[in-house]
């Protein structure tokens, strides 16, 4: 069906050049002379409601800023409108963005640039639409985004993963949303009524994370004061998601392994056998095979995790899905509670298109948290869109910090911040690779970039 577009303009000529061009663009062309007019267009009924008004701001019988203010009294704060101004009117042109339209276009213009922002506006409707839908259709807030033909071909494992009982292995590098893959998988799963049950095999040591995983028995060792389940316990009839499951050590492994392969453990220090009916979900960011050469890693048990592969591509190669995900996250991270989602010019989002992504996904969601903040949730322009990496290579300013009264603890965060971005930025978003670069441990690495970014989102 042809988009409906009415011309807001009290000079006929101007209406009738508009009207020519846009008939020939096929769109559905009606035509006003008042702000009264425009008003009455959207008080009627749906079917005649312009999909787009492109409305000059100086007309008689109300004004377009006047016109705007009424619409925006009235509830809507996202205007399907683009104003024309007069040139060197960049102030009502700011207003008039402020209260809520869509774009403007400065006369005299030229026909191209109302076509391309026309477009922009049905463009933006559209992912806008979309994101509406996926939220209304999902039950919860986990929602995979992303159109790609690497993205699809993960729906479809998903799909068919979803009826087994299978044990899956998801892998990719951080921040490409592993966690929420699993979840997801586990919300479509035969065993969605029971519980997900999440471990991170890097965040604890081997003792206290077997007994994590399989629970104990009382005075099995000291402190174990009363008996206790396990995490495999607790998930029984559900999922149990292990995290970063290439940072178990040897030992471990050889527990998990009998537990993939019988369904059975023991707790800590007990004797009794345990059975459970748990789907295992896995997740690494390592290269495990790479590990199983390098004597970290058994393989029997990467065979039995590896049953079905899921590797998630990285943010850089899947380009194509950078638009949908920036709107569902100006939908997710809005100024205020009940504020409408933040826009973005169309600089801001080529800076987003052309950016490399070393922190996936994650980074994305950041930067984007981050520009509603900057741009007070109105339009984000190309100067709120920041990446920790170029950060890094500013100089450092003492003298400047300690002007600023900047804390010891805020200035050395801050430049440990910048130097494990950077080193994700060199080490092309290998975690292991960055680690290696300032000299720790991956694991270390992985638990600063963490603690890190959970800080910078919280600005
Ligand atoms: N396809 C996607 N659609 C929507 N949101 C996504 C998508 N992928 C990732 N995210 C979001 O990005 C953030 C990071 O995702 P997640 O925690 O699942 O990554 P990860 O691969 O587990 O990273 P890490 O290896 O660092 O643990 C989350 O807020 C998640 O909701
Ligand atoms: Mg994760």
């Amino acid at each position: 069906m042809a988009q409906n577009i009415l011309i807001a303009d009290d000079t006929a000529a101007i209406r009738e050049v508009l009207r020519e061009a846009l008939t020939d663009e096929g769109y559905e062309v009606a035509e006003a002379s008042t702000g009264e007019e425009v008003l009455a267009a959207f008080n009627g009924s749906d079917e005649v409601r312009p999909d787009l008004v492109l409305m000059d701001i100086r007309m008689p019988s109300k004004d377009g800023l006047e016109v705007l203010r009424a619409l925006r009294s009235a509830g809507d704060s996202d205007l399907p409108i683009i104003v024309m101004t007069a040139f060197g009117s960049a102030s009502t042109a700011i207003e008039a963005m402020k209260l809520g339209a869509f774009d403007y276009i400065a006369k005299p213009f030229e026909l191209e640039e109302v076509t391309v922002a026309i477009e922009r506006f049905f463009e933006r409707r559209d992912l806008s639409d979309r994101v509406v839908r996926l939220i209304a259709e999902s039950t919860r807030d986990e929602i995979l985004i992303g159109d790609s033909p690497a993205m699809q071909e993960i729906y479809k494992i998903v799909g068919r993963v979803a009826r087994s009982d299978a044990t899956v292995l998801v892998s990719g590098e951080t921040g490409t949303g592993k966690e929420l893959v699993a979840t997801v998988l586990h919300r479509n799963s035969t065993y969605a009524a029971g519980p997900l049950i999440k471990v991170n095999c890097a965040a604890l040591p081997e003792t206290l994370l077997e007994s994590e995983l399989f629970g104990h028995e009382k005075g099995a060792f000291t402190g174990a004061v009363a008996q206790r389940k396990g995490r495999f316990e607790l998930a029984n009839k559900g999922t149990i998601f292990l995290d970063e499951v290439g940072e178990l050590t040897l030992s471990t492994q050889k527990k998990l392994l009998r537990v993939l392969q019988e369904r059975e453990f023991e707790r800590v220090g007990g004797t009794t056998t345990i059975k459970v009916d748990t789907r295992v979900v896995a997740a690494t960011n390592k290269d495990l095979p790479r590990e199983i050469e390098a004597g970290n890693f058994r393989e029997d048990l990467y065979y039995r995790l590896n049953v079905i592969a899921m590797e998630l591509p990285p943010l850089r190669e899947r380009h194509t899905d950078i638009p949908l995900l920036v709107e569902h996250f100006l939908h997710k991270h809005r100024y205020g509670r009940t504020s409408a989602p933040a826009r973005i010019s169309q600089e801001a989002m080529s800076r987003l298109l052309t950016h490399d992504w070393p922190g996936n996904v994650r980074e994305l969601e950041n930067t984007i948290e981050r520009a509603v903040v900057m741009a007070r949730g109105g339009i984000i322009a190309e100067d709120n869109i920041t990446f920790p990496g170029q950060e890094a290579r500013r100089s450092v300013d003492v003298t400047q910090a300690i002007g600023d009264g900047t804390t010891l603890a805020d200035f050395l965060e801050d430049m440990e911040s910048r130097l494990l971005r950077e080193a994700l930025r060199q080490a092309g978003g290998n975690q292991a690779v960055a680690a290696g670069l300032i000299n720790i441990d991956p694991a270390d690495f992985r638990a600063r970039l963490k603690r890190t970014e959970a800080d910078d989102s919280g600005v």
